[in-house]
């Protein structure tokens, strides 16, 4: 008889994003002629840079003749993306990143997703509270998570750090020892960042006690504080026990054209073996690499133009991020995030809860949202509002959100 893996059992519901999707599609089916504006999904809505297009034509030319024709790519991505990728991400910033430590990839949620898999099924996982759920549901899917503990809304064997306003939504140092430690900087979805000084305690415990961090850098292009680090590996000896994620969607819109990439570095050995060999044998056993014509894409990005463009990019989501804080916390709302980061969270008003938020915005306002709670427990009495919509949605989502609230 066919057994299932049980541990897709203890997934709670669906998927945050497609349960969000679900009851949108649901409300406006009902209401066709209202305009519902999205900032739930951290979805990007400008085009691709003219830099990108072009790099896609020509590869796509490429591929029509038989000189230039390209099949399987290399196991960890072309030379050409690699070599951009450590030359602008890592060498420009001071960290030693070499070539062969980089692994390209159809974008960083896949890596989030896979990682975990060379990893003993019997490793701690501490993840910040509130979180990216694919961190804590891949996790669950390979049997980490122990039960659900409906009455606190969390996984038994999970370690939660919380994120709160106490702290200034930055994790601390967990009690007990982990030995994987997920962080995200800019964050998923509080929009904090973790300073300089933070991060290298974080990679000193880390080395310290023998845990390996897996660094989502997805949002670093947000990142305007100087005592923030774009890479982990600006921290001294974080080669020793840290993986870094980073992606191509939020800062140059890929999120239909997917890549991304993941460092694995070679100082980094655990259980006396080396996991960029392991995640090697692993990337190479399952995936047959990111397309080629979206690679060039990718090396386009780094262009000078590329460069100016994805700029221009980013600091219109930001203005979009300033419009949004701004004008709620003139209104009287708490927020916070939007300085280093795409996203904003704020605190739902009269102590209703996230969902309750969620419905009332979208019945009263027409705005979506992504309620707080569905990143972890103490997300709850949170929403977290994107600045990845269009100017115009943006101003009259909030002026909206004003309107029925202020
Ligand atoms: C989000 O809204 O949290 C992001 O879109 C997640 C993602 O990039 O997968």
């Amino acid at each position: 008889m066919v057994r299932i893996n049980k541990n897709f059992q203890k997934l709670q519901g669906s998927y945050l994003f497609s349960t969000i999707a679900k009851k949108v599609n649901e409300y406006s089916g009902k209401n066709p002629d209202k305009k519902i504006i999205r900032l739930g999904i951290g979805d990007v809505t400008l085009p691709l840079p003219p830099s990108v297009i072009k790099a896609l034509h020509t590869a796509v030319d490429e591929m029509s003749e038989p000189q230039s024709f390209r099949g399987y790519a290399p196991d960890r991505g072309y030379g050409f993306l690699r070599e951009a990728i450590i030359e602008n991400d890592f060498r420009k910033r001071g960290c030693e990143i070499e070539a062969d430590e980089v692994f390209v990839s159809d974008g960083a949620k896949c890596d989030c997703g896979n990682i975990q898999e060379i990893f003993d099924t019997g490793s701690t996982v501490a993840v910040c509270d509130p979180v990216y759920p694919v961190y804590v549901d891949s996790n669950i899917m390979a049997g980490r998570g122990g039960e659900f503990l409906k009455e606190e809304d969390r996984y038994s064997d999970i370690i939660y750090m919380p994120c709160t306003a106490e702290n200034d939504f930055s994790p601390e140092l967990p009690d007990k020892v982990p030995d994987l430690i997920y962080l995200c900087s800019p964050n998923n979805p509080t929009g904090s960042v973790i300073k300089r000084q933070d991060l290298q305690r974080w990679v000193d415990y880390a080395n310290e006690k023998g845990s390996v961090i897996i660094f989502d850098a997805a949002y670093e292009a947000y990142i305007r504080s100087d005592d923030v680090p774009h890479s982990i590996y600006e921290c001294k000896d974080a080669s020793k026990c840290a993986i870094e994620l980073h992606s191509f969607s939020k800062n140059a819109g890929f999120t239909g054209l997917r890549l991304g990439y993941a460092v694995v570095p070679k100082a980094l050995i655990r259980d006396g073996v080396s996991l960029n060999d392991l995640w090697a044998r692993r990337h190479s056993t399952k995936y047959n690499g990111a397309p080629y014509i979206v690679q060039r894409a990718g090396e386009a990005v780094y262009s000078a133009e590329g460069q100016k463009e994805i700029r221009s990019l980013v600091d219109y989501y930001m203005e979009n991020a300033a419009y949004i804080k701004d004008n709620l916390s003139k209104a009287g709302f708490s927020v916070s995030g939007g300085t280093d980061a795409p996203y904003i969270w704020l605190k739902t008003p009269d102590d209703m809860t996230s969902w309750e938020f969620f419905d009332h915005l979208l019945l009263t306002a027409g705005v979506v949202g992504t309620p707080g709670s569905g990143f972890g427990p103490h997300g709850e009495g949170y929403f977290r509002l994107t600045a990845f919509g269009s100017r115009e949605n943006t101003k009259e989502a909030v002026d909206r959100i004003v309107k029925v609230q202020g």
